[in-house]
């Protein structure tokens, strides 16, 4: 069943009144006079000063004011004013939430073709206002109940104008940029929603080769055997449990002319469905974790978004694929494993699996010739507990380039925040038989995870960010639906587009 669809999404320099939909969103901020808009009182026949006047409507973050609007020549036949909260807190992330509010609430009454407007702010420039703007309207394009039979799903935006009376022909690259944004965002929500019995790693590797293939993307997927090959015994051992083949999914980004280096690597951890293993997780919420590819999802819509947008640095991808289960067959408390790269690790608790995975797919991706690293993932509880359900943590080496990932996760209004990985944390991870162990116990636990990937990460500028809070939204709120998120695909699609300036970084 369709989970998404992307509307048109066109760019127009007409005025307010010349625009003609079915709906005009105008966005307006708390104390708002809309000088700019001097007709728009008389076109709703005196609503919209009766709305401010008695305070129904007051420029509240998210709040929504329909009206009738239609007179003196204003062409569109409905407008809602669309509340932008307090003109200086006004950011990119704002408006595209709002585009989303405004998206979600005309489907909810079956408007479907609707224009919004622009309005000059301070902060927030005419290409970033288009291009945040597309983004915001087509995740508001989005369903998330895809299995139900009843037939009463929303129907789908089908067209969205942005109006920019006198805007300049250069904003319609980011209004592109921004549709590419979104769709790649719904890609990945699309995948990390699948429940576990209908994306299990053969079936996300196809997909995901289908997907990028169309895109244009070099596409290899390594079976058992050649992980086997490779040594990867970490991913192999996490498979272990399973009875389904874990697979490793290799998507490569050459863009004619670009320079042999960098090479930008991505790993996103594909674990589609994590029990536990042998120390099994409670059963309270355990189905939560079919989402736990979401970091596998996010570096594969990420590297179609690049690919498709023309993103001028190579890049590998890298999402190694498999259940965590318990089973006759699955690894035990204790048992050691030998990693691609050589390093034994022993694992002290079958659930710390993302790491293990993970672990393989970095020296995979420098194998590849990787440059610089990003790894993805739903890694840890810990990760919760310090964050919350709306900021990523961010963890690397050296300082720049988790700079560079923040900047390029705060342009995609991805919110992420920095972790220190003072080495000591480390201790944690003593074992008495291996190289090191799997887990840290329970202080810092998003800490000594990121210590352990980074065993993997050599000498390689590395970013790892940990969505385990940000993956997937509880609650419906007017800018979000339940589910997976799509967190981290365009923060990697920024930074990958903007590789500019980066490029030489070490
Ligand atoms: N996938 C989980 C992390 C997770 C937990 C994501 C909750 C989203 C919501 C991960 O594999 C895991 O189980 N981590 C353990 C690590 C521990 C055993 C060291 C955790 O966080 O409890
Ligand atoms: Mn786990
Ligand atoms: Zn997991």
């Amino acid at each position: 069943m369709t989970v998404h669809t992307v509307p048109a999404v066109t760019f127009s320099t007409a005025s307010a009144p010349e625009s003609s939909s079915e709906l005009l969103v105008i966005p307006v901020f708390e104390q708002d006079e809309l000088k700019d808009l001097a007709g728009l009182d008389n076109a709703t026949g005196g609503e919209v000063g009766r709305a401010r006047g008695r305070g129904e409507f007051r420029g509240r973050l998210y709040e929504l004011f329909f009206t009738p609007a239609g007179r003196d020549g204003w062409r569109a036949a409905r407008v809602v004013l669309a509340g932008a909260g307090p003109r200086k807190e006004f950011t990119t992330e704002r408006l595209r939430r709002l585009a989303t509010t405004a998206v979600l609430a005309a489907r909810q009454r079956r408007v479907l073709r609707i224009s919004l407007l622009h309005r000059a702010h301070e902060g927030v420039d005419a290409h970033a206002f288009a291009q945040a703007m597309a983004e915001g309207i087509v995740l508001a394009n989005f369903n998330g109940a895809s299995y139900k039979t009843n037939g009463d799903a929303l129907p789908w935006l089908e067209s969205a104008e942005l109006v920019f009376s006198g805007g300049d022909k250069s904003i319609e690259r980011f209004v592109e940029r921004g549709r590419v944004l979104g769709e790649c965002s719904n890609l990945a929500r699309e995948l990390a929603n699948e429940p576990s019995n209908a994306l299990t790693p053969r079936v996300f590797a196809d997909r995901a080769a289908a997907l990028a293939e169309a895109a244009g993307l070099n596409v290899e997927i390594l079976n058992e055997t050649q992980i086997e090959k490779l040594g990867m015994g970490l991913l192999l051992g996490v498979a272990k449990g399973s009875i389904e083949p874990p697979r490793v999914i290799v998507l490569r980004h050459e863009p004619k002319g670009a320079p042999k280096s960098p090479v930008l690597g991505l790993i996103g951890k594909g674990i589609t469905f994590d029990t536990g293993g042998i120390s099994i997780k409670p059963a309270e919420n355990m189905d939560r974790m079919k989402d736990d590819m979401a970091g596998g999802a996010a570096v594969l819509g990420a590297t179609i978004a690049a690919a498709r947008l023309g993103a001028p640095v190579r890049m590998v991808t890298i999402i190694p694929t498999t259940e965590n289960m318990p089973s006759g067959t699955a690894i035990k408390p204790g048992d050691v494993l030998r990693s691609a790269e050589g390093k034994t690790v022993e694992v002290l608790n079958t659930d710390a699996e993302g790491r293990l995975i993970l672990g393989d797919g970095l020296w995979y991706a420098k194998q590849l010739g990787a440059t610089h690293l990003v790894d993805v993932a739903t890694l840890t509880g810990a990760c919760i507990v310090a964050l919350g359900k709306s900021t990523s943590g961010l963890f690397g080496t050296p300082d720049a380039w988790v700079e560079t990932v923040e900047r390029a996760s705060e342009r995609a209004g991805d919110r992420s925040w920095p972790m220190p990985l003072y080495p000591d944390y480390f201790e944690q991870l003593k074992s008495e038989i291996a190289d090191f162990s799997n887990t840290g116990g329970r202080p810092a636990g998003a800490i000594t995870a990121a210590l352990f990937i980074k065993e993997f990460a050599g000498d390689l500028p590395w970013v790892h960010i940990d969505i385990a809070g940000t993956a997937w939204a509880d609650e419906t709120k007017p800018y979000q639906t339940k589910g997976a998120t799509g967190v981290a695909v365009r923060t990697l699609a920024e930074l990958a587009l903007d590789a500019e300036r980066w490029r030489d970084l070490r």
